[in-house]
């Protein structure tokens, strides 16, 4: 007689095939934007490792490209000063090859999540010698293996000026060229980004323009910049983001959306700084159980206008990349109040399409 686990690993194999089966009537976001633009998600370590099959063949129906939400941070695959752990990097390379996703490396120079022995370090030559070492190590193992960099991201102040990081601490206000030198040079075969939030917003618009005109009158190469596009429900900046596609493209550059998200939960600042916290009270999640109809259509409204205006200028924006799979992956369930329920995303927790989803593929018809 059958063992009970054998029966319900059986099970299991039918619920997944099944499931597997289920998804595949739901249109592909990546083959109705195939002439427009790639559709990227962020993965994370379960997704990157495979763990389960129902997830996987669900990514690969929906996306023609990927970004590791993490492993590819200094602090996770530079965690000491001579020490480099790229077994997830890895992966995440074999599974782009595998199933024919293009993967973004995110981030080669950020201020954030970085390694804790740089706080021990207060010399310019250590920082300079870490910025040069992890821009080549890294860089040089995935040339052409990742499609492209984010080499700098969020380099700047909402005024436009740069950020006090510890890169512009050390070596001066030069960095950021000289990180995309050193990115060239390690990885020629890779396309290289400026990654961003808010600055679609004018005045960091005009910071961002200003740092990509110095690269490139250094004649170092940037092929494109990101807007990250973490945005809120209801308050799109539609009118920013057309006139930064128009001004960014106008540099010679590809435009590219990189961690959209709609926040619909309440929030008392814009932007995406990861270092930004909110203190919860009884206000701060009220959707735990359930998302009301009304606030579900703002977001299908909200996704519907912001694809018209991407498909609008389809010739100068060549990737469209959500942040997380779906609404339970988000890091929006986290941050900036942790263990909230976030519906930023077009698919639900069990990988159903919203309605946002629905506005969103019609536009394709
Ligand atoms: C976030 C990840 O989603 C979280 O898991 C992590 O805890 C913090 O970072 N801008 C970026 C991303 O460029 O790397 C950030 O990702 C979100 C904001």
């Amino acid at each position: 007689m059958m063992s009970l686990s054998t029966a319900l690993l059986l099970l299991a194999n039918v619920n997944t095939e099944q499931g597997i089966a289920l998804a595949q009537t739901i249109p592909s976001l990546k083959d109705k934007f195939k002439k427009d633009f790639l559709i990227g998600t962020a993965l994370n370590n379960t997704q990157i490792e495979e763990r389960d099959p129902q997830t996987t063949a669900f990514i690969v129906r929906q996306f023609s490209a990927a970004t590791p939400e993490n492993i590819m941070k200094a602090g996770l695959i530079h965690p000491g000063w001579d020490k480099y752990n790229f077994e997830m990097a890895d992966k995440l390379v074999e599974f782009g090859r595998k199933h024919n996703i293009k993967i973004n490396g995110h981030t080669l120079v950020w201020h954030s999540q970085l390694p804790f022995f740089i706080r021990g370090i207060h010399s310019q030559d250590s920082i300079r010698t870490f910025f040069t070492n992890h821009i080549k190590t890294v860089a040089g193992r995935y040339d052409g293996k990742v499609f492209s960099w984010d080499v700098v991201n969020e380099a700047l102040n909402e005024d436009g000026t740069l950020r006090k990081s510890v890169f512009l601490q050390y070596l001066g206000d030069d960095y950021i060229t000289e990180a995309f030198r050193l990115a060239q040079r390690a990885s020629p075969k890779s396309e290289l980004y400026y990654n961003d939030y808010n600055n679609e917003q004018p005045a960091k618009r005009a910071g961002c323009i200003a740092v990509i005109k110095k690269i490139q009158a250094a004649n170092v190469r940037i092929d494109g910049v990101g807007i990250q596009g973490h945005w809120h429900a209801g308050r799109l900046p539609l009118k920013d983001i057309e006139e930064s596609i128009l001004q960014y493209a106008a540099l010679g550059l590809k435009v590219m959306f990189t961690e959209l998200d709609i926040e619909v939960l309440p929030r008392n600042f814009q932007g995406a700084d990861v270092g930004q916290r909110m203190v919860a009270n009884e206000q701060s999640n009220p959707y735990a159980s359930g998302l009301p109809d009304s606030v579900q259509q703002q977001l299908a409204v909200d996704y519907e206008a912001l694809f018209k205006l991407f498909l609008k200028h389809k010739d100068k924006i060549s990737r469209v990349t959500f942040w997380g799979v779906n609404d339970g992956d988000s890091w929006l369930n986290n941050w900036p109040v942790r263990g909230r329920t976030s519906y930023p995303l077009l698919f639900d927790r069990n990988n159903q399409p919203k309605p946002a989803f629905e506005k969103v593929i019609a536009l394709t018809k």
